[in-house]
């Protein structure tokens, strides 16, 4: 039987990187997948790839009314909801604090807080009644950066060590009736973008990092794809295989945090 039969996820940002290899990975495992993506056209492409086992929600995942249609939606269509996903998140490019006006500091902060932290919490609560039902679980996306610095600049890194507190509280919280739950992967060549404030927001990560700088960062000397992180999501999810694991973080990222990162060349 696959490990997760029957089961119905959400995932903020499917339509590309992690959150498109997660949608495939679930849907191989026997779910079916509501996606909260705010790309048209890679909402288009979602329709196009997974045609019945994925409804895919065109909507900004920072706004209410978003996050709770795309709960109704996935309710109406797949009966009920068993995990939801929080991934979609901004990266800051590392950009340091020094570089940033304090106008622009400001700025920036509310776009990639609204979206790396506030809305974790809004698709949490959207979810919550249909998880509640299901006695489902939660899973959020971290990083390497959720633990040490020089994943990220101020910004990305202390956004992703809030999510360290979310899922230890809404863990707490939540239980016995949904388990709350991270991953934490490291690097992977994928299409994040930035905050708009740093003039990041059409710039994708790929077009900075390489395969080789990975490798050159984690302990295992490996270049992550998106697909390598997916089976902790679906151990997570997993009804047969979780029955025990709340509160907790999967650190996958091949060894950043054994090694740490080297310090910059230029300090
Ligand atoms: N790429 C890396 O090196 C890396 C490393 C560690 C952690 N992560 C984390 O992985 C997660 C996924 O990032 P990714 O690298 O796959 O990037 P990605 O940009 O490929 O995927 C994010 C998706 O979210 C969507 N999105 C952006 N803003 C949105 C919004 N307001 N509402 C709804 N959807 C929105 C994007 O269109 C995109 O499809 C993030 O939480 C990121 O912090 C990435």
């Amino acid at each position: 039987m696959r490990w997760l039969q029957d089961q119905v996820a959400l995932v903020t940002g499917g339509g590309s990187g992690l959150g498109r290899a997660l949608v495939e990975r679930f849907v191989e495992e026997g779910a079916r997948v509501g996606v909260l993506e705010v790309s048209p056209a890679k909402v288009h492409s979602l329709r196009q790839e997974f045609g019945d086992a994925v409804v895919a929600v065109a909507g900004d995942a920072t706004a209410v009314a978003a996050n709770e249609e795309a709960v109704r939606a996935t309710v109406a269509t797949f009966g009920r909801l068993d995990t939801f996903v929080g991934n979609a998140a901004l990266w800051d490019f590392g950009t340091p604090l020094a570089d940033m006006s304090s106008a622009t500091l400001s700025t920036a902060f509310d776009q990639l807080f609204a979206l790396n932290v506030k809305a974790y919490l809004l698709g949490a609560r959207a979810a919550l009644p249909a998880l509640r039902e299901s006695e489902g679980s939660m899973i959020f996306t971290l990083s390497n950066a959720a633990f040490q610095p020089g994943g990220g600049g101020p910004l990305y890194t202390s956004s992703k060590h809030a999510v360290v507190g979310l899922v230890e509280q809404l863990a707490y919280e939540l239980a016995p009736a949904i388990r709350v739950n991270g991953v934490a992967p490291g690097g992977m060549l994928t299409d994040l973008r930035g905050p708009d404030a740093l003039g990041l927001a059409t710039r994708p990560l790929s077009s900075v990092l390489r395969e080789d700088t990975m490798r050159g960062f984690n302990a295992l000397e490996v270049a992550p794809t998106p697909r390598d992180y997916t089976g902790h999501y679906v151990l997570l999810a997993s009804r047969q295989n979780n029955r025990t694991v709340t509160g907790s973080i999967h650190r996958c990222d091949a060894g950043v945090g054994v090694r740490r990162f080297r310090p910059h060349p230029t300090t």
